[in-house]
């Protein structure tokens, strides 16, 4: 078997369309083109963002194999996200990549987007060995993962029901600031005292973690205000609100890691998915892992969120361990791991 396959991934699962080419373990390229239409309705619309992979995804796919400095026959294997995600988003780069393998006669290979985001933390060395501990937090997701070699993972814990990133999505919206939320409540929260109100952190068994309650806290706050006192709380304090919502979210992180690594004994942690690029919880896993003696993996942040070279590089770890999908395999929008 060939061991530095060159594979082509792509990823549609929501409305980043982006493609990626790997050669063996190593990165060759990775293009991502971010819908920015979905911004004026405060979330992604699930049928323009199919519509746009539509428009998008030759254009991404060339500029990959372009900067990769390949053409596409010289290619061994084609991948794509098959879930979870939106259903019509999924189905652009699946058929795609589906056709594009069938054309060329090379192995097809379909990747779980959740264990993209894991296997992100081995786009670029260092690179986590196994078994290792991973926070999957994105905007959809947020679970805790022992993950071992093989693609043979143990979920130790899963949100009950809003995601961390969801979470700051919905709390920015009630702020004002804007969408996608986590970017900006990590930039308004800069200069903010996260001791100006102790927003509720639930407090559930094991590894589980729950947000809703955050964002109903939150609106409750602003609802006990009359208008004025509202826009003057908003206009004086919303530094300091982005501060204590941020930090009612990144404890139960922090907190759920603590207890993983002393537990488990594992001393490789990673952390991945669009939220790993928030600041203060960057910076909170690095002084826990400094504390607790253990080494911590955090993708660059171009790989945090939703990128295709995390779904190459998976293929690749699947190459190897001899795991190809048959043309049959459709569309999964509400795959788990
Ligand atoms: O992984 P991702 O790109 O897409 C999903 O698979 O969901 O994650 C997107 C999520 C959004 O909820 C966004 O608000 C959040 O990641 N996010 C952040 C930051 N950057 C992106 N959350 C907190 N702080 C950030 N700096
Ligand atoms: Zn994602």
């Amino acid at each position: 078997m060939n061991p530095s396959p060159r594979i082509l991934g792509i990823e549609t699962s929501c409305d980043d369309t982006a493609s990626a080419v790997v050669e063996g373990a190593t990165l060759r390229s990775s293009v991502v083109s971010s819908q920015d239409l979905h911004a004026a309705y405060g979330g992604v619309v699930p049928e323009l963002a199919s519509r746009d992979h539509q428009r998008l995804i030759v254009p991404v796919v060339q500029q990959a194999l372009q900067e990769a400095g390949l053409e596409r026959d010289a290619l061994d294997a084609v991948a794509a996200t098959y879930g979870p995600g939106l259903a019509g988003s999924l189905l652009v780069g699946l058929s795609f990549a589906k056709a594009l393998a069938l054309g060329l006669g090379v192995p097809f290979i379909g990747v779980n987007h959740l264990e993209g985001h894991i296997y992100s933390a081995h786009i670029a060395p260092p690179r986590p060995p196994f078994p290792y501990l991973c926070l999957v937090v994105s905007g959809g997701h947020t679970q805790l993962i022992r993950v071992e070699d093989g693609f043979a993972h143990t979920v130790m814990g899963r949100t009950r029901d809003d995601a961390a990133g969801e979470a700051f999505d919905k709390i920015a919206r009630l702020l004002r600031l804007g969408y996608p939320g986590g970017p900006a409540i990590d930039q308004a929260a800069t200069d903010g005292d996260p001791a100006f109100r102790a927003f509720p952190r639930a407090s559930l068994e094991g590894y589980d973690f729950s947000f809703s309650g955050l964002k109903t806290s939150v609106l409750y706050y602003l609802q006990d205000h009359e208008d004025d006192a509202r826009e003057a709380l908003l206009a004086d304090h919303t530094a300091d609100l982005a501060a204590a919502v941020q930090q009612a979210i990144v404890d139960p992180l922090i907190d759920a890691l603590r207890r993983a690594i002393a537990e488990t004994g594992i001393r490789d942690v990673a952390i991945v998915g669009g939220v790993s690029a928030n600041r203060q919880l960057r910076a909170e896993a690095r002084a826990l892992c400094a504390a607790a003696d253990a080494r911590l993996y955090i993708p660059d942040p171009a790989y945090c969120t939703d990128n295709a070279a995390m779904i190459a590089v998976t293929a690749f770890h699947k190459w190897q361990a001899g795991l190809t999908s048959p043309l049959s395999l459709t569309a999964e929008p509400a795959l788990t791991l």
